[in-house]
């Protein structure tokens, strides 16, 4: 088995609405692969048909080896999967939340007490195993979420927007664990809005209305993506003076990062004039992903109107 997951052309219809457009991406094993595009993209619909729960409406592809259609159930028992919307019941302690996940995987009785204290371990849940699940913060409760989908040791991993609604400190522990998972041979396909998450992702793939629009590492993309010399702008009153500096003849693009413009220029060359002209700083810096996927963004918003 090359893939972990392959998919050719896969397409999800909605009525007459086309949520994900003959999508064809290739995950290796052991690699964490993030997935980005903004609201309504199709993120979610793609990771449904890959666990086996929603069916394809065209196209094809395998997870773990196994056919998206003619065996989602053999999927569905094999993979780990977080969804947005993760449940996790209250009522019940950590300890017992975790011993239902177990019983629900089919774990035997004889291996539970092992493998829990594996997950307490793993999710740093230490000394919380009796506490009262919705007594938890966020950040523990996506801990145990995470320990209850991979308690039966799954080799693949879908994770959908594992880390919304937690503090920064919360999410930094849990891609953590995410990455000691991965360099363990665990397979990892995740959903976030942070840039600071798929910077740490070996390859990311970026939707938009339901198409791939990119699909490559993180060095690659930074590299690929912004085609010219990349410049901050630190200019007074710069919100007020986006559209100006974007209509520049020389200017390919321009956006806003906090107080500050990034101004895309043809060339270096073009650096002084820019500072000139507009009676800014101008100081010539490497491409973040966020950068990437202002473009990308941009870009496709262009081609489509
Ligand atoms: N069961 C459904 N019936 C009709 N439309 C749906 C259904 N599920 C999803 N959609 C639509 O498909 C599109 C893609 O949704 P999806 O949830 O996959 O996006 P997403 O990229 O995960 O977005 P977000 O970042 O907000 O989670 C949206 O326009 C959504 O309204
Ligand atoms: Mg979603």
């Amino acid at each position: 088995m090359e893939h972990a997951v392959s998919t050719r052309e896969l397409t999800r219809v909605f009525g007459s609405f086309t949520a994900v457009d003959r999508l064809s991406i290739d995950i290796r094993q052991g690699e964490i692969y993030g997935f980005l595009g903004p609201n309504g993209s199709g993120k979610s619909t793609t990771i449904r048909m890959l666990c086996g729960i929603l069916k394809p409406t065209a196209g094809s592809g395998t997870v773990l080896g196994f056919d998206l259609v003619r065996e989602a159930e053999k999927i569905k028992r094999k993979i780990g999967y977080m969804s947005q919307k993760f449940s996790l019941y209250e009522d019940l302690t950590v300890y017992e939340n975790l011993d239902f996940y177990a019983g629900l995987y089919g774990i035997p009785h004889r291996e539970r007490k092992k493998r829990i204290g594996e997950m307490i371990d793993l999710a740093f849940l230490n000394g919380r195993e009796r506490t009262l699940t919705a007594h938890l913060s966020g950040g523990f409760k996506q801990r145990l979420a995470l320990g209850c989908a991979i308690i039966s040791r799954p080799a693949i991993l879908f994770l959908d927007e594992p880390t919304s609604g937690i503090s920064p400190t919360s999410r930094r522990n849990f891609f953590r664990i995410i990455q000691r998972l991965a360099n363990e041979g665990t397979t990892v396909m995740v959903t976030t809005h942070f840039m600071d998450e798929a910077e740490r992702c070996h390859r990311i793939a970026f939707l938009s209305e339901g198409r791939l629009i990119a699909d490559d590492t993180p060095d690659n993309l930074k590299n690929s993506v912004i085609e010219g010399c990349l410049v901050e702008l630190d200019i007074p009153g710069a919100l007020e003076r986006v559209e100006e500096i974007a209509g520049l003849p020389y200017v390919k693009e321009c956006s806003i990062h906090g107080r500050l413009l990034h101004v895309l220029l043809a060339a270096e060359s073009q650096v002084e004039e820019l500072s000139r002209q507009t009676g800014g700083r101008a100081k010539v810096i490497r491409p973040s992903l966020e950068d990437v996927f202002v473009f990308l963004t941009r870009k496709e918003k262009r081609r489509g109107s």
